[in-house]
């Protein structure tokens, strides 16, 4: 049984008392982790990326000018109807509600951000879904990883142990690390 603060149950309340629960839009938090994503990416065009746990849509609207297509998944309904609504201008924008692991998109990226969302899985199930998506990305495809670097109990996983993960995947090799105050970054090269 998954733990109650991972199950789409526990998100769907959140986003049902809050629209915004982590203020994605206002905080600057939120902001100088959005530019030093973009920063992480750009230069490049992307033919098809996917963006897990895309939450009400902010920041797969900064990463969807970069992408020719970009799937996003959000396991709750109420936040996955907040994002479509916030992407509706956006053709390029392919936004369903759905679940990790269950809903992967077919076929294959060239770019994958993985934000503030591995710390939701046990760590060996995390081991599973990266390796999935690894083998998703095309030969020299990013896999962006961000993570928070605080406490919460929702969690069951530290955003070090998330990357740690990360990192151990033998199909990705690290092309780029930062760390900041609050969280950190790595860019993984599908090799
Ligand atoms: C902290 S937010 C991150 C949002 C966005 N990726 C960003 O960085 O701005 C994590 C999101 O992942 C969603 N989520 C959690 N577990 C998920 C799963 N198994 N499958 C899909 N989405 C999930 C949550 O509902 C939440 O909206």
């Amino acid at each position: 049984m998954r733990n109650v603060t991972t199950t789409a149950a526990f998100f769907e309340t959140m986003y049902r008392r809050h629209v915004d629960p982590w203020n994605f839009e206002g905080s600057s938090y939120e902001q100088e982790r959005y530019v030093k994503i973009l920063e992480s990416v750009d230069g490049r065009r992307y033919s098809r990326a996917f963006e897990p746990g895309c939450s009400i849509g902010v920041l797969t609207r900064n990463l969807a000018g970069l992408c020719d297509r970009l799937e996003a998944r959000e396991i709750s309904p109420t936040a996955a109807s907040n994002a479509k609504e916030r992407c509706k201008d956006l053709p390029q924008v392919h936004l369903e509600c759905g679940s990790l692991p269950e809903a992967m998109p077919a076929g294959e990226f060239d770019l994958i951000v993985f934000s503030e969302i591995g710390y939701y899985f046990e760590e060996e199930e995390l081991r599973v879904i990266v390796d999935h998506l690894a083998n998703k990305l095309s030969p020299g495809g990013y896999f962006i990883a961000v993570h928070w670097l605080g406490t919460s109990a929702d969690h069951l996983l530290s955003g070090d142990a998330v990357h740690g993960v990360i990192r151990e995947c033998a199909l990705l090799s690290l092309d780029d690390q930062k760390r900041y105050a609050h969280f950190r970054l790595d860019r993984m090269v599908r090799r």
